[in-house]
Protein backbone atom coordinates (compact mmCIF):
# COMPACT_ATOMS: atom_id res chain seq x y z
CA UNK A 1 0.00 0.00 0.00
CA UNK A 2 1.16 3.61 -1.12
CA UNK A 3 0.81 6.09 1.79
CA UNK A 4 -0.32 9.21 0.77
CA UNK A 5 -0.54 12.68 3.10
CA UNK A 6 -4.15 14.18 3.11
CA UNK A 7 -3.43 17.75 4.01
CA UNK A 8 -2.79 21.24 2.32
CA UNK A 9 -0.30 21.87 4.78
CA UNK A 10 3.78 22.29 3.21
CA UNK A 11 5.05 21.57 6.63
CA UNK A 12 3.43 18.57 7.13
CA UNK A 13 3.91 17.41 4.04
CA UNK A 14 7.94 18.44 3.94
CA UNK A 15 7.77 16.67 7.30
CA UNK A 16 6.13 13.10 5.74
CA UNK A 17 8.57 13.58 2.73
CA UNK A 18 11.41 13.28 5.37
CA UNK A 19 10.25 9.60 6.24
CA UNK A 20 11.05 8.52 3.02
CA UNK A 21 7.72 7.24 2.43
CA UNK A 22 5.92 9.27 1.00
CA UNK A 23 4.10 8.65 -2.33
CA UNK A 24 1.96 11.59 -3.02
CA UNK A 25 -0.70 14.45 -1.51
CA UNK A 26 -4.58 14.50 -1.65
CA UNK A 27 -6.26 17.90 -0.96
CA UNK A 28 -9.47 19.45 -0.88
CA UNK A 29 -11.07 22.87 -0.48
CA UNK A 30 -11.95 21.93 2.91
CA UNK A 31 -8.34 20.93 3.97
CA UNK A 32 -6.93 24.38 2.50
CA UNK A 33 -9.44 26.41 4.07
CA UNK A 34 -8.49 25.03 7.20
CA UNK A 35 -4.93 26.49 6.49
CA UNK A 36 -6.34 29.47 6.09
CA UNK A 37 -5.48 29.37 2.42
CA UNK A 38 -6.21 32.58 0.24
CA UNK A 39 -7.48 31.97 -3.13
CA UNK A 40 -4.87 34.55 -4.84
CA UNK A 41 -2.21 32.02 -3.49
CA UNK A 42 -4.00 28.89 -4.66
CA UNK A 43 -1.94 28.11 -8.01
CA UNK A 44 1.21 29.02 -6.01
CA UNK A 45 0.69 26.90 -3.37
CA UNK A 46 -0.34 24.05 -5.18
CA UNK A 47 2.73 24.51 -7.07
CA UNK A 48 4.96 24.29 -3.82
CA UNK A 49 3.22 21.36 -2.59
CA UNK A 50 4.00 19.56 -6.32
CA UNK A 51 7.66 20.71 -5.70
CA UNK A 52 7.85 18.92 -2.28
CA UNK A 53 6.32 15.51 -2.94
CA UNK A 54 7.73 13.39 -5.49
CA UNK A 55 4.49 11.49 -6.52
CA UNK A 56 1.02 12.88 -7.45
CA UNK A 57 -0.97 16.20 -5.68
CA UNK A 58 -4.93 15.19 -5.70
CA UNK A 59 -6.28 19.19 -6.50
CA UNK A 60 -9.79 19.40 -6.75
CA UNK A 61 -11.76 21.47 -10.16
CA UNK A 62 -14.46 23.49 -8.33
CA UNK A 63 -17.50 23.87 -10.83
CA UNK A 64 -21.08 22.58 -11.17
CA UNK A 65 -20.92 22.04 -15.02
CA UNK A 66 -18.50 19.64 -17.14
CA UNK A 67 -17.68 22.72 -19.11
CA UNK A 68 -16.56 24.61 -15.90
CA UNK A 69 -14.57 21.46 -14.15
CA UNK A 70 -12.83 20.71 -17.69
CA UNK A 71 -11.77 24.24 -17.73
CA UNK A 72 -10.63 24.20 -14.33
CA UNK A 73 -9.17 20.83 -14.60
CA UNK A 74 -6.95 22.14 -17.36
CA UNK A 75 -5.67 24.97 -15.08
CA UNK A 76 -4.85 23.12 -12.53
CA UNK A 77 -3.10 20.38 -14.64
CA UNK A 78 -1.11 23.23 -15.94
CA UNK A 79 0.23 24.21 -13.25
CA UNK A 80 2.70 21.35 -12.25
CA UNK A 81 3.10 17.75 -13.92
CA UNK A 82 2.24 15.90 -10.91
CA UNK A 83 -1.06 17.66 -10.28
CA UNK A 84 -3.70 14.69 -10.73
CA UNK A 85 -7.64 16.16 -11.06
CA UNK A 86 -10.00 15.19 -8.43
CA UNK A 87 -13.77 15.56 -9.62
CA UNK A 88 -16.71 14.66 -7.77
CA UNK A 89 -18.42 11.96 -8.79
CA UNK A 90 -21.78 12.25 -10.36
CA UNK A 91 -22.87 13.19 -14.25
CA UNK A 92 -20.74 16.19 -14.54
CA UNK A 93 -17.73 14.73 -12.50
CA UNK A 94 -18.18 11.62 -14.98
CA UNK A 95 -18.01 13.59 -18.58
CA UNK A 96 -15.29 15.72 -17.41
CA UNK A 97 -13.36 12.88 -16.29
CA UNK A 98 -13.70 11.06 -19.54
CA UNK A 99 -12.51 14.39 -21.49
CA UNK A 100 -9.72 15.06 -19.14
CA UNK A 101 -8.60 11.26 -19.22
CA UNK A 102 -8.91 11.52 -22.92
CA UNK A 103 -6.19 14.37 -23.10
CA UNK A 104 -3.72 12.84 -20.42
CA UNK A 105 -4.76 14.38 -17.77
CA UNK A 106 -4.59 12.10 -14.58
CA UNK A 107 -7.96 12.26 -12.46
CA UNK A 108 -8.81 10.60 -9.00
CA UNK A 109 -12.69 10.51 -8.48
CA UNK A 110 -13.63 11.80 -5.07
CA UNK A 111 -16.72 11.15 -2.55
CA UNK A 112 -17.64 7.77 -3.80
CA UNK A 113 -19.40 6.09 -1.43
CA UNK A 114 -21.14 2.92 -3.68
CA UNK A 115 -20.10 0.40 -5.88
CA UNK A 116 -21.80 1.32 -8.87
CA UNK A 117 -19.97 5.27 -8.32
CA UNK A 118 -16.75 3.45 -7.97
CA UNK A 119 -17.44 1.39 -11.25
CA UNK A 120 -18.78 4.14 -12.94
CA UNK A 121 -15.83 5.89 -12.15
CA UNK A 122 -13.07 3.24 -13.85
CA UNK A 123 -15.55 3.08 -16.48
CA UNK A 124 -15.03 6.73 -17.10
CA UNK A 125 -11.02 6.34 -17.04
CA UNK A 126 -10.52 7.49 -13.74
CA UNK A 127 -6.67 6.78 -12.92
CA UNK A 128 -7.47 6.94 -9.01
CA UNK A 129 -11.11 5.92 -7.37
CA UNK A 130 -11.11 7.69 -3.69
CA UNK A 131 -13.97 5.86 -1.24
CA UNK A 132 -14.63 7.73 1.59
CA UNK A 133 -14.55 5.40 4.77
CA UNK A 134 -15.07 8.06 7.71
CA UNK A 135 -17.60 10.22 6.41
CA UNK A 136 -19.70 6.39 5.41
CA UNK A 137 -18.91 5.63 9.15
CA UNK A 138 -20.33 8.87 9.87
CA UNK A 139 -24.02 8.37 8.68
CA UNK A 140 -24.34 5.21 10.71
CA UNK A 141 -23.00 2.62 7.91
CA UNK A 142 -19.74 0.74 7.80
CA UNK A 143 -16.93 2.42 5.64
CA UNK A 144 -14.37 0.08 5.82
CA UNK A 145 -16.91 -2.53 4.30
CA UNK A 146 -18.19 -0.26 1.79
CA UNK A 147 -14.46 -0.04 1.12
CA UNK A 148 -13.94 -3.66 0.56
CA UNK A 149 -16.93 -4.39 -1.52
CA UNK A 150 -15.42 -1.61 -4.16
CA UNK A 151 -12.02 -3.26 -4.02
CA UNK A 152 -13.84 -6.40 -4.54
CA UNK A 153 -15.81 -5.56 -7.50
CA UNK A 154 -13.53 -3.24 -9.19
CA UNK A 155 -10.95 -6.41 -9.14
CA UNK A 156 -13.63 -8.45 -10.98
CA UNK A 157 -12.86 -6.43 -14.13
CA UNK A 158 -9.33 -5.81 -16.73
CA UNK A 159 -9.53 -1.81 -16.20
CA UNK A 160 -6.84 -1.63 -19.10
CA UNK A 161 -7.96 0.40 -22.12
CA UNK A 162 -10.23 2.82 -20.25
CA UNK A 163 -7.45 5.06 -18.16
CA UNK A 164 -4.53 6.75 -19.10
CA UNK A 165 -1.51 4.30 -21.16
CA UNK A 166 -3.56 1.01 -20.26
CA UNK A 167 -3.41 1.78 -16.42
CA UNK A 168 -5.79 0.19 -14.38
CA UNK A 169 -7.44 2.56 -11.83
CA UNK A 170 -5.86 2.82 -8.02
CA UNK A 171 -7.87 3.02 -5.41
CA UNK A 172 -7.70 5.58 -2.72
CA UNK A 173 -8.28 4.83 0.99
CA UNK A 174 -9.42 7.96 1.90
CA UNK A 175 -11.50 9.92 4.69
CA UNK A 176 -9.46 7.88 7.01
CA UNK A 177 -9.59 8.88 10.49
CA UNK A 178 -7.36 6.35 12.78
CA UNK A 179 -4.93 3.78 12.69
CA UNK A 180 -8.03 1.54 12.66
CA UNK A 181 -8.91 2.67 9.29
CA UNK A 182 -5.10 2.13 7.88
CA UNK A 183 -4.49 -1.30 9.36
CA UNK A 184 -8.04 -2.58 7.24
CA UNK A 185 -7.41 -0.56 4.37
CA UNK A 186 -3.65 -2.45 4.15
CA UNK A 187 -5.66 -5.64 5.06
CA UNK A 188 -7.53 -5.11 2.13
CA UNK A 189 -5.17 -4.92 -0.28
CA UNK A 190 -6.14 -0.78 -1.13
CA UNK A 191 -3.39 0.90 -3.44
CA UNK A 192 -2.98 3.39 -1.39
CA UNK A 193 -4.00 5.16 1.50
CA UNK A 194 -4.52 9.11 1.90
CA UNK A 195 -3.93 9.48 5.83
CA UNK A 196 -4.10 12.65 7.55
CA UNK A 197 -0.83 13.79 8.99
CA UNK A 198 -1.50 13.16 12.63
CA UNK A 199 -3.20 9.76 12.08
CA UNK A 200 0.43 9.03 10.00
CA UNK A 201 2.18 9.45 13.44
CA UNK A 202 -0.04 7.64 15.23
CA UNK A 203 0.60 4.95 12.68
CA UNK A 204 4.32 4.51 14.00
CA UNK A 205 3.11 4.74 18.10
CA UNK A 206 2.98 1.42 19.76
CA UNK A 207 3.06 1.07 23.69
CA UNK A 208 5.41 -2.03 23.86
CA UNK A 209 7.55 -0.01 21.00
CA UNK A 210 8.26 2.65 23.21
CA UNK A 211 8.36 0.04 26.38
CA UNK A 212 11.26 -1.78 24.21
CA UNK A 213 13.29 1.60 23.60
CA UNK A 214 13.27 2.35 26.94
CA UNK A 215 14.40 -1.28 27.85
CA UNK A 216 17.11 -1.53 25.36
CA UNK A 217 18.36 1.85 26.77
CA UNK A 218 18.39 1.23 30.02
CA UNK A 219 20.04 -1.97 29.67
CA UNK A 220 22.72 -0.36 27.08
CA UNK A 221 24.05 1.84 30.12
CA UNK A 222 24.89 -1.91 32.02
CA UNK A 223 27.20 -2.76 29.60
CA UNK A 224 31.08 -2.11 30.55
CA UNK A 225 32.73 0.19 28.92
O1 LIG B 1 -9.36 12.64 1.23
C1 LIG B 1 -10.64 12.98 1.65
C2 LIG B 1 -10.61 13.55 3.01
O2 LIG B 1 -9.92 14.77 3.04
C3 LIG B 1 -11.92 13.67 3.66
O3 LIG B 1 -11.66 13.47 5.01
O4 LIG B 1 -12.09 13.51 7.40
O5 LIG B 1 -13.00 15.32 5.93
O6 LIG B 1 -13.96 13.04 5.85
P1 LIG B 1 -12.74 13.86 6.10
Amino acid sequence: MKFFVDTADPDEIREAATWGVLAGVTTNPSLYARIGGKLADFPSHIQQICSIVDGPVSVEAVGNTRDELVAEGLRLAALAENVVIKLPIGTEGLAACRILTDQGIAVNMTLVFSVPQAVLAARAGASYISPFVGRFDDIGEDGISQLADIIDALSNYDWRGFGINDQEPQVIAASIRSVHHVTQAALLGADIATIPFAVLKKCLDHPLTEQGLAAFAKDWEKVIA
